[in-house]
């Protein structure tokens, strides 16, 4: 097993040679904070193109692995991929982020759903580059070093679907809840059937773990948590282990209440066995509470991203305290508490890497 995976598992590491301190990744690990990134990012005009090109994909998988040493990897890939797959059109407009083509009407949910069976078939750059990077890790001496394949949580990927930019609302996915229920649920199907068939694949082809990132899960109002995090997430997990019983899930529910995480998490144990085995938490979450809230779950997160924008120094002072917070919990998973911004100076990952790792007295 891997550090990782045993953490996940919340099982006392079986690894030997490692020192008594949490994993560590990143989120959007790989990405343009990365000099080696950005070489090869611009080889490639359309980033999707980039994505399902699978020598591209694993080795900028592969790039913070060697440069950092991270106890995980994850699949380079995004997480609009299904509504491209479903036959959207999705580009990424340089500095103004993504646009997926939006759909009006019930009929084009119709046209989405016939599209489901396609999507497996039509992402197979994707399983391609899942089997690749678990080469290369092999090849370069990281066998120790598991695969983190991932999607979008519903409600996010919907938002795209229906919103100009759902970082900053989403208005009009909220309106179709309130306007055509029947089509907003049949809209979370769609994308929870699509999830399943993706992330199966992505197992088939050698992902250890699963991610599922539902980024603008904070902008559900409580009346819409059920229909439009809970089900739809607690349904792809319902799916995914009916196929791969013993693969790993981390829910990443961005935002949600302490509250909204205890109901979550509760239906994640009901009937026996965990439907997921860790929560993801933003920085907006008080780590101290997660970690003696939710003893079933490990708990992955949650440095601010912003945090390493102020250098090394505050970084290892603000990754200290959250060492000494986790110190002894089984299950805890170092992780920022969303993804890693551009600009952050690869001096603070180093500092971070260092700190975790115990090397800075
Ligand atoms: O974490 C990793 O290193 C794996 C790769 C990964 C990417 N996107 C690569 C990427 C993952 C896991 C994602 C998930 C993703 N994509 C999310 C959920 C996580 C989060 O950060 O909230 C969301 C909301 C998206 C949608 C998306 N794709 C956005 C908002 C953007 C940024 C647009 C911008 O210009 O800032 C993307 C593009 C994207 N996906 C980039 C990367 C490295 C940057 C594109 C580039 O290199 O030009």
């Amino acid at each position: 097993m891997s550090l990782f995976l045993d953490t996940l598992n919340l099982k006392k590491t079986t690894c030997t040679n490692l020192a008594e301190r949490p994993p560590l990744w990143m989120m959007r690990q790989a990405g343009r904070y990365m000099a080696e990134y950005r070489a090869i990012r611009s080889h490639y005009p359309q980033f999707l193109d980039f994505c399902y090109t699978p020598k591209a994909a694993t080795e900028v998988t592969l790039q913070p692995i060697r440069r950092f040493g991270f106890d995980a990897a994850i699949l380079f890939s995004d997480i609009l991929t299904i509504p491209d797959a479903l036959g959207l059109d999705v580009t990424f407009v340089k500095g103004d982020g993504p646009k997926v083509e939006k759909i009006t009407s019930n009929t084009q949910i119709d046209t989405l759903e016939k599209n489901i069976e396609r999507v497996a078939d039509y992402l197979s750059p994707v399983f391609e580059a899942v089997s690749s990077i678990k080469k290369q890790l092999m090849v370069e001496g990281f066998e120790k070093t598991p695969l983190i394949g991932f999607c979008g949580g519903p409600w996010t990927v919907a938002a795209y679907m229906l919103d100009e930019k759902p970082s900053k609302d989403t208005l009009n996915l909220r309106s179709l809840f309130y306007q055509d229920k029947q089509a907003f649920k049949r809209l979370m199907v769609v994308l929870v059937e699509a999830s399943v068939a993706y992330l199966s694949r992505q197992v088939e082809a050698g992902a250890d773990a699963i991610q599922i990132f539902d980024s603008w899960a904070l902008s559900v109002p409580p009346e819409m948590f059920e229909d439009a995090v809970m089900t739809p997430l607690l349904s792809i997990c319902k799916g995914l282990k009916k196929r791969h019983p013993h693969v790993p899930i981390i829910l990443f529910p961005r935002g949600i209440s302490p509250y909204h995480m205890e109901v979550l998490v509760q239906a994640g144990m009901s009937g026996g066995s965990k439907l997921f085995n860790g929560l993801g938490i933003s920085h907006t979450t008080d780590l101290a509470w997660a970690l003696d809230a939710l003893p079933q779950m490990a708990i992955q997160g949650n440095l601010d991203p912003a945090v390493l924008l102020a250098g090394p120094e505050a970084t290892t002072k603000a990754a200290k305290y959250i060492l000494n917070q986790t110190k002894g919990r089984p299950g805890f998973i170092f992780n920022l508490g969303h993804g890693i911004t551009p600009n952050t100076p690869m001096e603070s990952v180093d500092a971070l890497v260092a700190v975790v790792r115990g090397q800075t007295i």
